[in-house]
């Protein structure tokens, strides 16, 4: 700061001096600007001058240099242009009240908040390796721009990653590899039970509205998923004209009942069932939570909802409307399952399921003993991480809340096979799934398919800025600013979504084939190999205690499931007997 102050000093001082030289009328100028620079050369000598004294004093120097030397030569009024925004900004900065920094450091205290706005990108661009970038490194986002751009995909001289680092993971490889080409890539969902059941890729996009995303965002991805031959999940804020490209649409139902919910908001039995009547819905999902804000509701706040909105949403213009925590349709295990039968009935006949982050395991259980109880069960189950992502949440929420997928899947899986229901249910993994080993990975873990939000996001243009609880995102994907997703082309981008799909499809074929199996559903913990120490391996049979079939309904209860089964109770979600802690 007096740096500043004494270089100005120096700047106007020699200005005026070589004026004087050739017009002696401009030695008048000194009378002023002589006090002024001896005050504040004083003041940096006894110590220094505080930011907004140096601000105050600069100010006035600068703009008696500017009077003075445009007596002398007027064009230099014009230098006011520049000093005169610059004091008012300094100006108005002392004034407000708001920013202690821009308070204490007139004008300068900007370059801060610049410095943290910039942040984000400094650090991608200029700091982060392949590697460590979060939540997604750099080279995952990579291939994902790769694979959706057609371009080349391979890697040169070798891995980065440190193959002898805790938490290193892969696949272990045939000596009798197998030839891709033959595998199918899909699954059947709701074949027992539905009249309509669907057949389904092994990936999928995961649930994001219309409204977290801009309108261009969700065309691209319907379309993208129409030419792929893929599903695309609506997410809660129900379909939208946006929807309706020709994809296949899993249609989610959250707790605010977007879509299909009365005046009250509660469920509309009417409503549903002509929605999901329409032939692009395939599959109906219950959203009982996800991964990055569990037990979270929201609230649409009245400024947010345009008539667009409102109309697909079945809202009221003008008011705030509030998505509870839990859901009102059903309040016990049994209830839900009665919910999952009502909507498969309602709907005609197509698969429903539940999507859900693990959080008290004792809860899952219960739906577990109500499904071995009553006979109903849904046709697939949708389990989510605590890794997963959101358009916004509280940082609690993202941070601190939901059980991350591998302890989520598995122990999902677990309780099925463990009840003796895992052949009647699909499994759907999400959570940070961007490349073939990902999706390769969550397979032999348990699931049977996988959702991906964040890299079909990354596929029709998402730079990881990180700003989609803002409407400043700079791509026009997580936006409704008109201005910014008009950059979002749709007919380009959603050449970028098939092609993501089918070379990430491709690549997990091929690790697959390497692995000497003849299909994903061959996969199993064994094949996926992680490094636990420094000189220890393990594969995930031997991390994860996988249960035998029935193993939860005989009299020998597996240790790590006996208190939270013994607690569960297909009647309610509250604990039987007095015990929580381990549930
Ligand atoms: C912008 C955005 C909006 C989302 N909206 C929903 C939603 O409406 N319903 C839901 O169940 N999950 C929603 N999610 C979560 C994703 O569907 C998914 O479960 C999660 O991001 C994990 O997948 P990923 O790691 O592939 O992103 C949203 C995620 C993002 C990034």
């Amino acid at each position: 700061m007096n740096a500043i102050l004494i270089t100005l000093n120096i700047i106007v001082l020699s200005c005026l001096g070589a004026l004087a030289l050739k017009w002696p009328p401009a030695l008048f100028a000194f009378l002023v600007v002589g006090p002024l620079s001896l005050i504040s050369i004083w003041g940096v000598s006894k110590g220094g001058l505080s930011a907004r004294q140096v601000f105050i004093t600069t100010a006035a120097i600068a703009i008696t240099g500017v009077v003075a030397a445009s007596y002398i030569w007027p064009a230099a009024y014009y230098g006011f242009l520049i000093v005169g925004p610059i004091v008012l900004l300094g100006l108005a900065d002392m004034w407000q009240t708001k920013r202690a920094i821009r308070r204490n450091f007139p004008v300068i205290g900007h370059v801060r908040y610049f410095l943290e706005e910039i942040r984000p990108e400094i650090q991608q661009y200029f700091i982060e390796s392949n590697t460590d970038g979060k939540p997604f490194p750099r080279e995952e986002r990579a291939v994902v721009y790769q694979r959706a751009k057609g371009v080349r995909d391979t890697l040169p001289f070798g891995t980065q990653h440190d193959v002898y680092a805790e938490g290193y993971e892969w696949i272990n490889h045939s000596m009798a590899p197998v030839k891709p080409e033959e595998m199918n890539p899909r699954i059947q969902i709701g074949a027992e039970t539905c009249k309509k059941p669907y057949s389904a890729s092994i990936l999928n996009i995961s649930a994001m509205s219309f409204g977290a995303l801009s309108g261009n965002a969700i065309e691209s991805l319907n379309i993208g998923a129409r030419e792929g031959g893929f599903a695309h999940n609506t997410g809660e804020g129900s379909i939208s004209p946006h929807h309706l490209q020709g994809g296949d649409l899993i249609w989610q139902i959250g707790t605010g009942y977007f879509g299909c919910r009365t005046e009250a908001g509660q469920f509309d039995p009417e409503r549903f069932g002509e929605k999901a009547a329409q032939d692009a819905v395939k599959m109906i999902e219950i959203k009982i939570s996800q991964g990055a804000k569990p037990g979270h509701g929201g609230i649409l706040p009245a400024a947010k909802i345009t008539p667009e909105i409102a109309q697909i949403r079945g809202v009221p213009l003008g008011e705030d409307v509030v998505s509870p925590p839990a859901h009102t349709a059903f309040s016990t295990p049994i209830g839900l399952l009665e919910f999952v039968v009502r909507l498969r009935e309602l709907s005609g006949g197509k698969p429903v399921g539940f999507k859900l982050c693990v959080g008290k395991r004792r809860e899952f259980l219960a739906v577990c003993k109500a499904m071995v109880e009553t006979g109903m069960h849904p046709d697939y189950i949708a389990v989510d991480g605590g890794e997963g992502g959101t358009g916004a949440a509280p940082i609690e929420f993202s941070n601190s809340l939901g059980c991350p997928l591998v302890e989520g899947l598995t122990f999902v899986h677990n309780a099925l096979v463990g009840a003796g229901l895992r052949d009647k249910i699909k499994l759907i993994a999400s959570g940070k799934v961007a490349s073939g080993f990902g999706l390769v990975r969550r397979i032999a873990l348990g699931a049977d398919a996988c959702y991906a939000a964040r890299s079909m996001m990354m596929s029709i243009g998402c730079i990881q800025a990180r700003k989609c609880n803002s409407n400043d995102c700079p791509v026009g994907v997580a936006t409704q600013n008109p201005t910014l997703t008009a950059g979002l082309v749709v007919s380009e981008k959603s050449q970028r979504v098939t092609r993501y799909h089918a070379e990430t499809i491709n690549a997990a074929m091929e690790l697959i084939g390497a692995a000497g199996l003849t299909c994903p559903s061959d996969l199993r913990p064994w094949h996926i190999v992680r490094r636990v120490s420094a000189l220890e391996t393990r594969h995930f049979s031997e991390i994860i205690n996988y249960l035998e079939p029935g193993a939860l309904l005989g009299p020998e209860l597996p240790k790590n499931f006996e208190r939270a089964w013994n607690s569960a109770t297909s009647s309610s979600f509250q604990h039987l007997g007095d015990h929580d802690a381990q549930a």
